[in-house]
């Protein structure tokens, strides 16, 4: 399948396209070329016939950290005419079924993207955070909507004030992950799950996964484009700034002068 972007692979077999996030040396790190070419991919196969299911994959042990945060440091946008909102609105309007296989880090988007997969297979290694509150961001990809609504209240806010990490089992147990598998297993889980789903009658599988998604749909747009507008203006300030440059310098961020 044509992309126009190396760091993301793309192949189709048996009717399942693969997306691979390719870009080891930054753990899989998520700059806008990137989300633009999965956008595209996604975009291109919701109307053809030849595919009927999706695996999202990362490589060498990352599912992706998340977005790059030297991009957003550089002032690249998130608003809603982004490469980052294309990507979230194909994703999140794929009329397919998307399985996305973890291994590593999924950090940010890697975790918020799994809230809009319809199953997902964790390796025993999968590290999930969503760490917006520790780099002065704040929730996105409706997850501020979605969580509570999967996890509770009270989990929801342990995960996103606290930025928490949790694993393959906790991911399971709050109903993000339909299996924590060995490490080497995560990717042939995700693959037969889409096979098997690519091999039933496909109007069904399209209208049942429109079926799934009806009640919350329209509200989850809506959040997805009320947090996009503050995501934005919080990249822009100080707070942030403090959070992604203490990363890039590998100290801890110092929040004590802000008020
Ligand atoms: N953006 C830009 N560069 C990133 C990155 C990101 N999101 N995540 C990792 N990298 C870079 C690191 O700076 C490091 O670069 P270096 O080799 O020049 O030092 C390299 O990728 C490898 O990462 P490292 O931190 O050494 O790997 P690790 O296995 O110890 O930890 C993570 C992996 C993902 C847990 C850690 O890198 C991390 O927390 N990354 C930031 C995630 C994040 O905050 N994402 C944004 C969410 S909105």
């Amino acid at each position: 399948m044509k992309n126009s972007c190396a760091e993301i692979q793309a192949q189709v077999a048996e009717r399942v396209l693969e997306i691979t996030i390719n870009r080891p040396q930054r753990k899989n790190a998520l700059t806008m070329a990137m989300y633009s070419a999965m956008a595209e991919l996604l975009n291109s196969a919701a109307g053809d016939a030849e595919v009927r299911a999706v695996v999202i994959s990362g490589t060498q042990g990352a599912f992706t950290s998340g977005n790059d945060l030297t991009d957003f440091l550089g002032g690249s946008a998130s608003g809603t005419e982004s490469p980052v909102f294309q990507f979230m609105a194909a994703l999140y309007d794929f009329p397919k079924p998307v399985v996305a296989a973890i291994n590593g880090p999924a950090v940010g988007i890697g975790t918020t993207m799994l809230l809009h997969c319809d199953m997902a297979f964790a390796g025993s290694d999968a590290m999930f955070q969503m760490p917006f509150v520790n780099l002065g961001l704040c929730p996105e990809y409706a997850s501020s909507y979605f969580l509570p609504r999967m996890v509770g209240h009270a989990k929801a806010s342990e995960l996103l004030l606290l930025g928490k990490r949790f694993g393959a089992d906790e991911a399971v147990a709050m109903g993000i992950c339909n299996a924590a598998v060995p490490a080497d297993e995560a990717l042939d889980r995700a693959r037969a799950a889409a096979t098997e789903m690519a091999g039933r009658a496909p109007e069904a599988v399209r209208l049942t996964k429109q079926l799934l998604r009806r009640g919350t749909r329209a509200t989850g747009m809506e959040v997805i484009r009320n947090e996009a507008g503050h995501f934005q203006e919080r990249l822009a300030s100080e707070e942030f700034r403090e959070a992604a440059t203490a990363f890039m310098e590998k100290r801890p961020a110092d929040f004590s002068r802000f008020e």
